[in-house]
């Protein structure tokens, strides 16, 4: 269990339930829920930081499984900003097991995820900076 500032930096962006049907056969939550609940809420993140909500996600990298969470288990999400280029946008990801009554949680997975801000054609579009409200097309 951790409870130092492995999470400097880092927002709090949801949390879930794991419930039955989340996990895998050896009883453990399935990798790709994991995944999917980073993909979406990583992405709500970037999309209220960069005001744009467009994009698709084009890659996932340098994901590491740290521990299995468990039936029961409070999944919290959070999220930090990596870099923004022209029409992408990197978010690191963290999820952990949090544990309500010792306030403490335990690393499950974390990764790095790139979105890249599509315009109403389709075609990547420029992201001015981290704050804009706005893009253009390329
Ligand atoms: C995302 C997509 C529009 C990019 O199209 P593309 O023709 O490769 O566009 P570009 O080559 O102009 O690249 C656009 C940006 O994506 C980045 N990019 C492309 N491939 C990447 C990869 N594998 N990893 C990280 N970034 C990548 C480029 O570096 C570029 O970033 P920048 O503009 O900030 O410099 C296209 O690959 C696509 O539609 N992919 C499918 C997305 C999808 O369906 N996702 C799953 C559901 S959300």
């Amino acid at each position: 269990m951790n409870n130092d500032n492995q999470l400097e930096d880092f927002v709090l962006v949801s949390q879930h339930l794991v419930m039955a049907e989340h996990l895998n056969p050896n009883h453990a939550i399935f990798g790709g829920q994991l995944l999917g609940w980073l993909d979406v809420d990583v992405y709500l993140f970037c999309t209220n930081k960069l005001r744009y909500k467009h994009m698709v996600t084009v890659s996932m990298n340098n994901v590491f499984f740290r521990a299995p969470a468990y039936l029961g288990d409070i999944i919290q999400i959070f999220a930090r900003m990596k870099e923004t280029k022209r029409s992408s946008v990197t978010a690191l990801g963290k999820a952990v097991a949090f544990d309500p009554e010792k306030q403490a949680y335990r690393d499950i997975i974390e990764c790095e995820i790139t979105y890249v801000a599509l315009d109403e054609n389709g075609k990547p579009a420029r992201i001015f900076n981290q704050d804009a409200d706005d893009t253009q097309s390329l």
